[in-house]
């Protein structure tokens, strides 16, 4: 039996959310925020940390400076029970910080990368990522040093008999190209935001981007904000609309989604159930400030997962998932 139910390589840092700013923000003045959060942020830890909190078994990879922020990020992935033992730190790197301006209409995301663009391929251990059973990405476009090796680590968790995930993210340079093609022959479930798959698949709307992106993954999952997410595997296909819930913010509302899908597909649940799980956890994370408060919230869990359980009543957390295979 291998070690892990799923292995993750990707950034590890720490998320400022500033609330209550004023709509614009005009330079050279003082601008006052309503509410401070320090939270666990990148896409890759919140997906990592909720996974975990779910009930998976989670081995997390990744580097990040020798320093206060690397440090706080570290215990608070370590929280959720997710193996760090081999989160590098540093010497010399600088942990990235992402600050958050969430304001009711729009919000501005500022990110310092440090560490994340700096992890390569030597900071990798293909043994202990190997020892799962499914692989996981997220972020492609920020692992600067390591993209280029990308398609040759999926390739290997592949012949090693892992299936793979991938959630690109956005891409900050807004080119959508580079190492991207030559990975997705090994990516079993391709994860992405409307924007994502558009620009991904450089198609002229949404309908075309599903038609293209779906013939060059076995299972493709496009989310679409408070609009919910569609799930195609060929021919199948799946919508769901989210919870109606009580929003904070949607910071990692779409990597709780992976969380909730991949959780359920990582315990060879149908796509409609990894889809609906995936969707209540994206609405559940929304419902306290940045990606991972609510899940970091026990009493907040067990109620809102019980409250919501009538539908997906097997779909259900369990503390020690059962062991199945994945689905390729
Ligand atoms: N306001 C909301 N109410 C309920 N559910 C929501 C809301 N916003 C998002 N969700 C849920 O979270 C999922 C993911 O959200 P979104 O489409 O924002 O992903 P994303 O763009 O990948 O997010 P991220 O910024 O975390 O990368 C949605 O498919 C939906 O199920
Ligand atoms: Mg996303």
């Amino acid at each position: 039996m291998p070690r892990f139910d799923i292995t993750i390589v990707g950034e590890l840092n720490l998320d400022l959310i500033l609330y209550g700013l004023p709509e614009s923000l005009p330079p050279e003045r003082e601008l006052l925020a309503s509410r401070l959060t320090l939270t666990l942020g990148s896409s890759s830890a919140i997906l990592a940390h909720n996974l975990a909190v779910l009930g998976s078994g989670v081995g997390f990879l990744s580097r990040i400076g020798d320093d206060a922020l690397g440090e706080i990020s570290l215990a608070k992935l370590a929280e959720s029970g997710a193996d760090v033992s081999k989160v590098r730190r540093a010497r010399g790197s600088t942990t990235g910080l992402t600050v958050i301006l969430a304001r009711p209409e729009s919000r501005h995301i500022l990110t310092y990368p440090g560490a994340m663009f700096e992890m390569g391929f030597e900071d990798l251990d293909l043994r202990y990522l190997a020892d799962a059973r499914h692989f996981h990405v997220s972020s492609f476009y920020l692992h600067r040093a390591l993209r280029h090796r990308l398609p040759e680590v999926f390739a290997r968790m592949k012949a090693a008999g892992l299936t793979t995930s991938l959630d690109t993210n956005d891409d900050p340079d807004d080119r959508w190209d580079g190492e991207l093609d030559q990975t997705l022959p090994s990516v079993d479930v391709l994860l992405l935001n409307a924007h994502e798959a558009t620009r991904t698949a450089r198609a002229a709307n949404l309908e075309e981007a599903l038609e293209k992106l779906s013939k060059r993954t076995p299972v493709l999952v496009v989310k679409t904000g408070a609009e919910g997410a569609i799930a195609r595997r060929g021919r199948e296909e799946y919508r769901t609309r989210p919870r109606a819930v009580e929003t904070v913010d949607a910071v990692g509302a779409g990597d709780s989604f992976d969380a909730g899908f991949l959780h359920q597909f990582l315990r060879g649940a149908d796509l409609e159930r990894c889809i609906a799980f995936g969707s209540l956890a994206g609405a559940f994370s929304t419902t306290r400030p940045g990606g991972t408060e609510a899940f970091r919230d026990r009493a907040h869990f067990e109620e809102f997962f019980s409250h919501h359980s009538t539908a997906e009543a097997d779909a259900l957390p369990s503390p020690k998932p059962a062991p199945l295979q994945a689905k390729p």
